[in-house]
């Protein structure tokens, strides 16, 4: 049995001024959004769910991005609703977000 049931790596890469990067368009926030929701609802932790923070996941085209394990899914994202519907749908009841999936 995997460690956590879900692990989530969420690129917040930031590089110099003008160049792409997740964290330009919101990397950063989506991970602090994501950390904080999985908390309140107690689902963080061993046997749960992890959030953490990457650097390059080298997807830099499709960024913001964010890969959850065990299923290898991929995800771009735009805003907080969206973190919110790939908690909600992905992470809490197992169903691919289709339409936010790289
Ligand atoms: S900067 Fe985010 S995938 Fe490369």
């Amino acid at each position: 049995m995997s460690y956590y049931t879900r692990h989530v790596f969420i690129c917040c890469n930031q590089r110099e001024e003008g160049e792409q990067c997740c964290n330009a368009t919101g990397g950063a926030d989506a991970f602090a959004y994501a950390k904080d929701r999985i908390g309140a609802l107690k689902k963080n932790g061993p046997g749960a769910i992890r959030i953490n923070k990457a650097g390059c996941l080298g997807r830099c085209e499709n960024g913001p991005t964010l890969v959850i394990y065990p299923e290898e899914t991929w995800y771009s994202f735009i805003d907080k609703e969206d973190i919110e519907e790939i908690i909600q749908e992905h992470l809490l009841n197992g169903r691919v977000v289709e339409r936010l999936r790289i």
